[in-house]
């Protein structure tokens, strides 16, 4: 099953916490699994940078402290899940909308472990429809401007980021070049963040199968 899968991934991730002081925590279903596997280790380390208030409302609830990103400096880990990921662990996040936080957070930390089962592994990124968190007032332009590059945006409805804006996901891309389609949207005014994570891929993957968990790096 899909879930045992997370939770043998996000069990695989455990090791490193090891003579860690801050981690950085994603967030989606993988991770919850690893909040919990956290919460008894929680007093070999400091506390968790959390990357969305679903992630914040777990780790406090299980006791971890959560800090202010800005109060801690460099993280030691980050661990997060993907939707897509491919051999050169470029990814695609941001299908539960977290994406800029996670972003921020992937940039401010020294190993970026993601923790998946292995259906998420792809040979080419763009199947699954590509999130780009967006200003409100800008959606159309910056709609208009996706559909211009090839892509087919829609709206994601009843959706407000944990920053208070909204999330379009871009369907119909296939992501030949990832870094130099993350640069060119990233270039769009009224973008605030896009999903692909290309410039600061993940470093290592711990993808779950029925055959046990394999290390990518
Ligand atoms: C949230 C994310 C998640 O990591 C991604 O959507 C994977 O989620 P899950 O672990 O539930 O499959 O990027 O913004």
């Amino acid at each position: 099953m899909q879930d045992d899968l997370k939770k043998l991934a996000a069990q695989a991730a455990i090791p490193y916490v090891k003579n860690c002081r801050i981690l950085g925590v994603g967030t989606g279903s993988t991770v919850n699994h690893f909040i919990d596997l956290l919460a008894p280790l929680k007093h070999q380390f400091e506390g968790a940078v959390s990357s969305s208030e679903a992630s914040t409302e777990r780790l406090l609830a299980l006791g971890i402290p959560v800090l202010d990103l800005n109060a801690v400096g460099t993280l030691d880990i980050y661990v997060d899940g993907a939707d897509e990921i491919n051999t050169n662990l470029e990814l695609i996040k941001g299908g539960g909308g977290a994406l800029t936080r996670e972003k921020i957070i992937a940039a401010a930390s020294k190993h970026f472990i993601c923790i998946a089962d292995h259906s998420k592994l792809v040979s080419r990124l763009g199947k699954f429809p590509l999130p780009v968190e967006v200003i409100p007032m800008a959606r159309s332009y910056v709609a208009r401007t996706i559909s211009a590059l090839g892509g087919q945006p829609v709206w994601r409805e009843n959706f407000i980021t944990d920053n208070g804006n909204v999330i379009l996901d871009i369907h119909r891309l296939d992501i030949l070049e990832p870094m130099k389609l993350e640069n060119t949207l990233n270039n769009i005014t009224g973008v605030v963040t896009t999903g692909l994570f290309a410039n600061r891929s993940a470093d290592t993957v711990l993808l779950a199968s029925e055959q046990g968990t394999q290390t990518l790096t």
